[in-house]
């Protein structure tokens, strides 16, 4: 099997972070990834912002929590967070953002580093303490965020099971 495919398939949700950090020049590549990732029209909207303080994630964590009515939410204590925003009129900004997403995801793999997708951002950008904490991070007020890549080492390297069920047809 080539290497690209050995990546996709064996590319799975980290949700056990350990302490040990993801390097600057890691996340400059994974940014690359994202930067390339295909857009509608090839508008190239979308904006990349990464956390690496650890306070800085936790801080962000807490306001989403406490948005959202669900105390102690830590985003599973991983070691960076790469916020994908667009802008919020861009017809196809979600799907242009699920593409990097999915791209960092894959280049995170291949690195050897663990990553999960969080949802918890989108629908709330607007509520003020989510949005000062987004306009402290030099996001644009009319971009929102509808995914996140919360990066980090797996701790124990173990993955629940998981049946790949889609139905397929090739004609
Ligand atoms: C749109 C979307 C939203 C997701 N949101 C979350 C989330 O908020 N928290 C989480 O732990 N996983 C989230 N996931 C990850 C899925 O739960 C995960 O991809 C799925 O269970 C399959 O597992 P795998 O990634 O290990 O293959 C999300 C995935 C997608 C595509």
């Amino acid at each position: 099997m080539n290497e690209t495919m050995n990546t996709i398939l064996t590319r799975r949700s980290t949700r056990d972070f350990s302490d040990k950090a993801v390097s600057r020049e890691e996340l400059e590549l994974l940014i690359k990834a994202a930067v390339h990732a295909p857009t509608a029209m090839n508008r190239q909207t979308f904006r990349f912002t990464v956390l690496t303080r650890r306070e800085d994630i936790d801080e962000l964590a807490q306001a989403i929590g406490k948005t959202l009515g669900r105390e102690g939410y830590d985003m599973y204590k991983r070691a960076a967070l790469i916020i994908p925003s667009n802008d919020r009129d861009s017809l196809y900004g979600r799907d242009d953002n699920a593409c990097a997403l999915e791209n960092i995801f894959l280049a995170a793999q291949s690195l050897g580093i663990g990553s999960v997708w969080i949802n918890q951002l989108h629908g709330i950008c607007n509520e003020p303490e989510i949005r000062k904490l987004l306009t402290k991070y030099e996001i644009p007020e009319n971009h929102v965020v509808y995914g996140m890549a919360a990066l980090g080492h797996s701790k124990s390297g173990e993955y629940r099971k998981i049946e790949r069920t889609a139905q397929v047809k090739i004609f």
